[in-house]
């Protein structure tokens, strides 16, 4: 595959990785704060969803176009900027797949909440507490990847 493709592809699933994950973590704080149970429910349920048919594929495709790319022109993880953006590449999926699993708590906690027609407990909202820690630190290892990538230093 030719460089300007693959670089298209990468950019692309860049785009939607963190286009997908920004806009989730958005309405899912945004909804969480209202503590209204349907609105959480309806609102996880779509987290997830997003997250299998949307985040999961780009999160593949990133770093398989991005090994592409690199072997297409001829780098290595020598260059520093590679080797600091894999480790933290790894680094945020570790925090993504903990974000994920806590998601499938959250929606399946909240559901619950729903069934028995009550409130959503301080278990619920401690998990959201975690989950926001999370995405805090993933955001800023991307923002970090982002930078290497286009300043390549
Ligand atoms: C294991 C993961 C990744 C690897 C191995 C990788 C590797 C690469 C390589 C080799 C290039 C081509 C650089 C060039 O044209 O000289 C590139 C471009 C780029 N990457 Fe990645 N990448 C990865 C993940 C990411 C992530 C997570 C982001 C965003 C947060 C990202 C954003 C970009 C951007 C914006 C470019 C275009 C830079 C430019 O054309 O100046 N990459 N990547």
């Amino acid at each position: 595959m030719e460089y300007t493709t693959l670089l298209f592809i990468h950019v692309t699933s860049v785009i939607l990785l963190l286009g997908v994950g920004g806009g989730s973590a958005f309405y899912k704080f945004m909804s969480d704060r209202s503590k209204n149970v349907e609105v959480i429910v309806h609102t996880n349920k779509l987290v997830v969803l997003a997250d299998w048919l949307f985040t999961t594929p780009s999160v593949l495709l990133q770093p398989i176009s991005g090994f592409m790319l690199m072997n297409l022109m001829g780098y290595s993880l020598d260059s520093s900027w590679l080797y600091i953006s894999v480790m933290l590449y790894i680094f945020s999926t570790l925090l993504w797949l903990v974000a994920v699993y806590l998601q499938i708590r959250m929606k399946n906690i909240a559901l619950l909440a729903q069934k028995e027609k009550r409130a959503l407990d301080e278990v619920y909202f401690r998990l959201v507490n975690y989950w926001i820690g999370l995405g805090v630190f993933s955001a800023l290892a991307m923002g970090g990847i982002f930078y290497l990538m286009v300043f390549k230093i």
